[in-house]
């Protein structure tokens, strides 16, 4: 079944309005269904009503209040077909489902005594039968019926109308959500939870309750959430005018979740790694983490759930611009330039990888066999960068004009990534025809810069090509419109003011290429300038641009975009391990000297001197090779750091004790930067002999887990002596925290030592292992697949083994889980030497193996 963007049609039937009552219990549930039909758009008088449903027991069905003879409907695996319907009628049906039994985590489960449950994109059809697509909207009502001791909380969307006590002692709830909404924004949530609560008065004048619910034993962890809600729903009225439309505003942490969080309407439901915090369990990590998809999640409420999709091609609408309104409320909060240099990491250490792998596919797709296959880095992370680019074309205010236009023209409406940039183009009278190819071709484009200065005319030019390679099933690649900002910089470290002339836009700091080649001439320039590219990472494109280490060094220290001046340090970093330059003593030294200015430089915001001194990852470097030799790769990358180590051990030392007064405060920025760098230079000094006791000294005497993790890493990486007595205290002081129990095996399942296969395979045989939990797998196989190529990539081939020897009881219980654990091999055809054989033997040997459509479907992508 393979489902084409070219194919779509409008729904042949509307469900205006949805009854639900539910007859909750773990083992047993009875769904009791009632839609309000009306012949939609495509309704061809006499076709039948075809409805999807899956693992539901049907046990009673009627139209208009009678019941309907067997000969009317028919049921399979996947549907329920209705005969001879004609004009607006009332369908009711009631099905028997079971929670407990569902491992997949779609549709209605169980975790941990609680009722739960994950609709997108396509779990509703697990609960009852309806028009699963998202351009069916309607108003609901849902009654909630359960037990009172066991269930005592009763929570679904929209706002509570009423709740009371039944004959038999049980009770119930109401919940009426006024707004259209589709059905997988549909949600319920049932069991022992407790909440905490703030009354608040939005902008409109609308009176809210915001709540965060939780296990009783983790209550105490949410305070941070609820205030993160707060900041989020004010940060929404004042950059993007979107207010709040319902009485309540409920999110839930559970322990089962297989992705981040859900968005559901006025009930977001979040993986508990998300919502709870206290410094005891929670990094400073974890706080931005938590407060980021909090804002995520409330966000859709405008950018999702009021303007909802089309269908599921369009998922990056959604997803694409929540993760750019997500990126802009940390921007705001804290540094803008720490958080963009976090995002260009993960869009190039892994959405670069993946645009550039079997994987690859455009921001919207045309086709799929399994929808949750394409909720990946390059529908969220490069589908945040074209809103981005948007953004930087526009202006905030053309933009923010734009955004106004969208919500007002799509308001209650399933729109289309068409509908997004009519009404930018509209508000800025541009043609964004060209822009528009961004969502179209997979790739990452390629840009190539030479320049030349002709001294008699005081003529500088700059010529530019772009190149987008070709990816699965897109040969041939048309040309995209790229926002290049730029800045050229004198002899006295100032940029220079020239006029610009040749066959592109160019606006003060910006160049608008549209053609494969375009040729820029600056005059009157007295000297050649130091030219500074693509600043603030404005474009997600590749630069070629041959930067002599001296003046990378420069830039480093001149360039005033904060953002290019740790590029400028990550360019010279990736030539020296790399071995791209043609003196690399010269590019070596280059680096040391600008990363010891920076560690003098006590004026310098600390975390951004962590950003920098974090030099490119694995990942990062794999990149930018076509061949990945990973040996040669992580031998060069672990050489160049021991000699930087060795280099500054002085200057991280005096960096390391100065900060810690500051790093002692609580959660505010200055703090939590102090601690980022301090346990920076942590990092690099473990490097360096006699300091481990460093490390061991801070593990003993930590009084938060920044320090704490952060020491113990260390330990950890470079095998210090105290290593193992260090795990076994921290998984004793911990082995009833779930959350913190994850870290500890992400710890020793990415331990940088061939090793780890073995510890992983120990891990594995041990009660830790809980396959059902999502995170616990990922904690385990997730850390070792993606965190750590020494062993993943073992040269005999034992890291791919074991996790492939994994994937099959993984892919029966989670198929989503599953299928992103198999993801890890996306460049499996890029890896050098025997490994690339050794990988593609293992996934041969899955296939047959992996039931699911998620699965399937990738792994047959992957041997395409
Ligand atoms: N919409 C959710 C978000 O906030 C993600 C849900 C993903 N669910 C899935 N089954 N793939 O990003
Ligand atoms: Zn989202």
């Amino acid at each position: 079944r393979i489902v084409r963007l070219a194919d779509y049609r409008p729904p042949a039937w509307r469900i205006v309005r949805t009854e639900l009552a539910f007859d909750l219990d773990l083992d047993d549930t009875v769904v009791a269904a009632r839609l309000e039909l009306t012949p939609g758009e495509s309704y061809a008088p006499g076709a039948p009503l075809r409805l999807d449903g899956e693992e539901l027991a049907l046990l009673d069905i009627a139209v208009d209040g009678q019941p309907l003879p067997p000969a009317r409907y028919a049921l399979d695996g996947e549907s329920l077909t209705v005969h001879g319907l004609v004009g607006p009628c009332v369908l009711e049906t009631r099905a028997r489902i079971h929670p407990a039994r569902n491992t997949r985590l779609e549709g209605l489960y169980a975790s941990r005594g609680l009722l739960i449950t994950q609709c997108e994109a396509e779990g509703f059809r697990r609960i009852t039968w309806f028009l699963d697509r998202p351009d069916v909207m309607s108003a609901w009502r849902v009654t909630l019926r359960a037990d009172r001791a066991r269930f005592p909380v009763l929570l679904a969307n929209g706002n509570p109308v009423e709740r009371g006590t039944l004959d038999d002692g049980r009770h119930y709830a109401v919940w009426e959500n006024p707004h259209a909404t589709p059905c997988y924004l549909f949600a319920l949530v049932a069991g022992r939870l407790e909440g905490i609560h703030r009354d608040l008065v939005t902008a409109e004048g609308r009176a809210v309750r915001l709540a965060v619910w939780a296990a009783p034993e983790d209550i105490g962890r949410c305070g941070f959430a609820l205030d993160a809600i707060e900041r989020a729903l004010r940060w929404d009225e004042q950059r993007f005018g979107r207010t709040y439309d319902l009485d309540v505003f409920n999110i839930v942490a559970v322990q089962d979740f297989t992705m981040g969080a859900m968005e559901n309407k006025g009930l977001n439901i979040f993986n508990a790694r998300y919502i709870l915090a206290d410094p005891d369990t929670a990094t400073d990590a974890d706080y931005l983490a938590v407060e980021s998809v909090i804002g995520h999640e409330y966000f859709h409420n405008w950018s999702g759930n009021r303007v909802t999709l089309r269908d599921w091609f369009q998922l990056a609408l959604k997803e694409g611009l929540t993760v750019f309104r997500d990126q802009e409320f940390t921007a705001d909060l804290h540094s803008r330039a720490v958080k963009r240099i976090e995002d260009v990491r993960l869009l190039r250490g892994r959405q670069f990888a993946e645009d550039a792998g079997a994987l690859a596919h455009p921001v919207r797709p045309v086709q799929y066999r399994e929808i949750n296959n394409f909720y990946t880095l390059t529908v969220y992370e490069k589908g945040a960068e074209i809103v981005r680019m948007l953004h930087t074309l526009l202006g905030e205010e053309t933009f923010r004009a734009g955004m106004d236009r969208y919500f007002a023209d799509n308001d209650g409406r399933a729109a289309t990534v068409e509908d997004f940039l009519a009404a930018h183009a509209a508000v800025s009278g541009r043609d964004l025809a060209q822009f528009a190819r961004w969502y179209a071709q997979a790739g990452t484009p390629q840009l190539r810069i030479d320049d030349e200065y002709d001294a008699m005319r005081g003529r500088y030019t700059l010529r530019i090509r772009q190149h987008t390679p070709p990816t699965p099933g897109q040969p041939d690649k048309q040309a995209l419109l790229i926002p290049l900002r730029f800045a050229l910089y004198g002899p006295d470290g100032e940029p220079v003011a020239a006029a610009a002339e040749g066959d592109a836009v160019v606006r003060d700091d910006l160049i608008e290429l549209t053609a494969d080649v375009h040729e820029i001439h600056f005059d009157g320039l007295p000297a050649k300038p130091l030219p500074a590219f693509n600043q603030g990472f404005a474009a997600p494109v590749r630069l070629d641009y041959a930067y002599t280490p001296a003046q990378l060094g420069r830039l480093a220290r001149i360039e005033r975009d904060a953002f290019n001046r740790w590029e400028a340090l990550q360019r010279l970093a990736t030539g020296v391990m790399l071995r791209t330059f043609a003196d690399p003593r010269a590019a070596q030294a280059a680096l040391s000297d600008a990363l010891g200015d920076l560690l003098d430089d006590d004026a310098a915001d600390p975390a951004f001197v962590a950003e920098c001194l974090a030099l490119p990852d694995f990942d990062t470097l794999a990149d930018q090779v076509p061949q990945i030799d990973v040996d040669a790769l992580l031998a060069a990358r672990e050489e160049l750091l021991d000699l930087l180590a060795e280099d500054h051990a002085d200057r991280l030392e005096r960096r390391y004790h100065a900060l810690a007064d500051l790093a002692a405060g609580g959660l505010d920025g200055p703090a939590m930067a102090a601690r980022t760098l301090r346990n920076a230079c942590l990092g690099w000094l473990a490097r360096l002999d006699p300091h481990e006791a460093l490390a061991q000294r801070q593990f003993d005497t930590a009084t938060v887990m920044t320090d704490r993790l952060g020491a113990l890493r260390c330990l950890v990486r470079f095998d210090a002596p105290g290593k193992d007595a260090a795990l076994a205290a921290f998984r004793e002081r911990y082995r009833h925290d779930p959350l913190v129990t994850d870290k500890w095996l992400t710890l020793v399942a990415a331990r940088p030592q061939p090793e780890a296969v073995e510890d992983v395979r120990a891990l594995l045989a041990s009660d830790w292992w809980t396959p059902t939990n999502p995170n616990r797998v990922r904690a385990i196989l997730g850390s070792f697949a993606r965190m750590n190529p020494v062993a993943f990539h073992r040269a005999d081939g034992a890291g791919y083994a074991l996790l492939a020897a994994q994937l099959p009881g993984l892919d029966a219980i989670n198929p989503q889980v599953a299928a992103r654990l198999l993801g890890s091999f996306e460049s499996w055809q890029r890896l050098a030497g025997p490994r690339r054989a050794l990988a593609h033997d293992t996934l041969r040997g899955l296939d047959g193996k992996l039931t699911s459509r998620d699965c399937a479907d990738l792994l047959a992508r992957l041997l395409a």
